[in-house]
């Protein structure tokens, strides 16, 4: 990480990070050794790319809704997950979260031509048969998956979930609040923790005439506790 705070030991709320070097630090201080955690959106399993999961005696089953590495535990839905309840220490949940992924049309799906790699990532590259249509998709899913994460772990089991807000519709979306708001009002769990991750890269704007909001490079991690 850099800001110079990756070799301090007091963990801090908001670094200029990869996933990849952010998401350890955060197991740390919310997972203990040991734990049984479900990653159920993995993609291409950036978040474990630096852990060492024997060391950390972990035990992770990876799940998607496609498959994007060979050795993904297994095809899966987030919203109607094929897991025990209360049978997990820690869940991870990082869908699209974006409305262009959720187009039920692929032409009408965000990332075309040289940001195909980028759609393909975050989406699965597939048409979306989610409920809702633009923001409300997104929160869908975040929703459904707040629920089997209730159902799935044990009764001080944790949820992390990676999450961006957006401008959909020219309307503002804080979506790491309405997603909090619904997890701490409907599901009643705690929110312990939150991260703030910006990019490090600086965003690449094409075409734009008069800026109405700030473009976002940040995203956010947070941590919930089980009620
Ligand atoms: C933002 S990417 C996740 C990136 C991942 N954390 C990584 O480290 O590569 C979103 C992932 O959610 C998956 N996804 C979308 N809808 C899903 C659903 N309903 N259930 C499970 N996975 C889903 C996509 O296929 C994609 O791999």
């Amino acid at each position: 990480m850099t800001n110079g705070e990756v070799d301090d030991e007091l963990t801090l709320s908001a670094y200029r990070a990869d996933s990849s070097e952010l998401f350890p630090r955060i197991l740390d201080l919310h997972v203990e050794d040991g734990a049984r955690i479900a990653d159920v959106t993995h993609g291409t399993g950036v978040f474990w790319q630096d852990i060492d999961l024997e060391e950390r005696d972990m035990r992770l089953v990876t799940s998607d809704i496609t498959a994007k590495t060979d050795d993904l535990s297994m095809v899966a839905d987030c919203r109607a997950l094929p897991l025990q309840g209360n049978s997990l220490d820690c869940m991870i949940l990082d869908p699209p979260y974006a409305e262009g992924f959720y187009r039920r049309n692929k032409d009408h799906m965000a990332g075309h031509g040289s940001h195909k790699s980028f759609r393909d990532t975050y989406s699965g590259a597939r048409e979306y048969e989610g409920a809702g249509t633009y923001h409300s998709a997104v929160l869908h899913t975040y929703f459904e998956g707040g629920k089997e994460a209730k159902r799935v772990l044990r009764d001080d089991g944790v949820l992390i979930i990676k999450i961006m807000d957006e401008v959909s519709s020219n309307t503002q979306e804080l979506a790491h609040i309405q997603v909090t708001n619904y997890y701490e009002r409907e599901l009643d769990f705690y929110t312990r923790d939150l991260f703030i991750q910006v990019r490090k890269e600086r965003p690449t704007v094409v075409g734009m005439k008069n800026q109405i909001h700030a473009r976002k490079n940040h995203s956010y991690f947070l941590v919930y506790d089980m009620p």
